[in-house]
């Protein structure tokens, strides 16, 4: 099939370069001028892993291209995709001009049936119009152009997206008649694995799903980090109690691990734009908008234990952070708990030392140079000479440290375990006081 994606971001490039490799003609379009040139030099302006190697792949089998010219590639799709971002407003709900735009450049250069597919996450009510904006775009200009449009939201996690689009768990396509849903079948039947993955529904059902997905997820977390804090005023173990909840297949063990808080471009964006979508329309959404005020509480957490730690007084110690990403495999900052912790730290006139293995350039570009900040080439010289080590981000690297050796290297032994990855007991061994989430009692 022949695929336009607009917006190279991270779902549009991740989508077009899957959907090329699946045997798709694609061309991805965006305004940015710089970023086109890059790609199309095979510079991969995010960290994905596999990304690169896909993309590579497809630009030399020829079914993959990119553009800045809207014109051809409004001609060359007859699937055209709405991949741009939907920033927040400063009231949280999703600002639509870049999804509308598109669909106005659309509706200015197509010449016969196109089928125009948002992918961006948008508000219910989104491809209303999206739909509106491309009739009068066709309509100035006189002519008489078929389309239709479809919401296929995306379900990827960063630093898993290719896999995530390749074996999708399931594929929603919200439609309004059957020649769309055809099109977004015959699409996505080479990801059915086993069993028909695409779930075909009315065009609102679709936009709610992404949004409630979320939610669900995002509430899972926050309700697992307020037991923690139950838990560690009751001196029970929180991770205890997560592997006998986990074990009914009711709850399960995904996303109940608690932590410092979730962060990322998505979670928190989304619980903030359904909460603001349903304020809208008179409803206060109760639980939708405690979920966003428990994760703002929880992202405290790791500070709160430094200062209890240390009496009140944070001044002039040295605090090492290992991970600055908001999750694992990912150079993603936004709404990392990291950003959090050294704020509240340098607030407190501490220093801190970091090391990630991949968001470091990242933490430069949006903290500049600074006399309180250290970034280290790794974990080792991070926890040099530190009075205390705080792990925020889980990444691998971090899961089996000489718990002696780095006892050796920082000043005081005091450990901060922000995801609960460590063993107490072994960690106590080594000397060093731990604090974990939610887990006075563990040992
Ligand atoms: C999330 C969803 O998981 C995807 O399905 C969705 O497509 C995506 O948002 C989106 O809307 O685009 P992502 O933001 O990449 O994906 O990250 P997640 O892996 O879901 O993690 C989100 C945050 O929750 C991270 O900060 C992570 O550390 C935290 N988390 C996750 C926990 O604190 N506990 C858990 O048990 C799981």
């Amino acid at each position: 099939m022949r695929i336009t994606i607009f917006g190279t971001g991270y779902v549009g490039l991740v989508t077009g370069a899957c959907l090329a490799h699946s045997g798709n003609h694609v061309v991805c379009v965006d305004i940015d001028e710089d970023k086109i040139a890059r790609l199309t030099r095979g510079e991969i302006p995010i960290y994905e892993p596999g990304l690169e190697q896909i993309v590579h792949e497809s630009v030399a089998s020829g079914r993959l291209r990119f553009t800045t010219d809207a014109a051809d590639a409004v001609a060359h799709g007859t699937l055209q995709f709405i991949a741009v971002g939907t920033p927040p407003d400063e009231d949280g709900s999703a600002d639509l001009k870049y999804v509308l735009k598109v669909a106005q450049t659309i509706g200015e250069h197509m010449n016969d049936y196109r089928l125009v597919i948002t992918k961006s996450t948008v508000p219910v009510g989104t491809s209303d119009k999206v739909r509106a904006q491309l009739a009068s775009a066709v309509a100035e200009r006189g002519v008489d152009v078929e389309f239709d449009v479809a919401s296929n939201p995306e379900f990827l996690k960063e630093g898993a997206a290719i896999d995530d689009f390749m074996k999708p768990d399931r594929v929603v396509v919200g439609v309004d008649n059957e020649r769309a849903a055809e099109h977004l079948r015959a699409l996505y039947a080479p990801f059915n694995r086993q069993h028909d993955r695409t779930i075909v529904m009315d065009i609102r059902s679709a936009e709610l799903t992404k949004y409630a997905a979320n939610v669900m997820l995002a509430t899972k977390i926050s309700l697992m980090n307020e037991l923690s804090q139950v838990a560690d005023r009751v001196d029970a173990d929180i991770e205890q109690v997560r592997r006998a909840i986990g074990a009914d297949h009711r709850i399960g063990y995904h996303f109940i691990y608690p932590g410092c808080g979730f962060g990322g471009s998505c979670f928190p964006k989304d619980v903030r734009a359904l909460g603001q979508t349903a304020a809208e329309l008179g409803y206060e959404a109760e639980i939708i908008n405690s979920v966003e005020r428990v994760n703002n509480r929880q992202k405290s957490v790791l500070f709160d234990k430094l200062r209890y730690h240390f009496g009140g007084d944070l001044t002039g110690k040295t605090i090492a952070l290992w991970g600055l990403a908001f999750k694992p495999n990912t150079d993603d900052m936004r709404e990392a708990p990291a950003c959090t912790l050294m704020e509240s730290l340098w607030a407190a006139g501490a220093r801190v030392r970091a090391y990630d293995p991949e968001a470091m350039g990242e933490t430069r570009r949006i903290y500049g140079e600074r006399d309180d900040l250290t970034l280290c080439t790794d974990g080792e010289t991070a926890a040099t000479g530190a009075d205390a080590l705080v792990l925020v981000t889980e990444w691998h690297i971090f899961r089996t440290p000489d718990f002696d050796a780095l006892a050796g290297l920082m000043n005081t032994p005091v450990l901060v375990d922000g995801r609960n990855i460590y063993k107490p007991s072994y960690v106590a061994q080594a000397g060093f006081a731990y604090y974990g989430i939610g887990r006075s009692a563990a040992s």
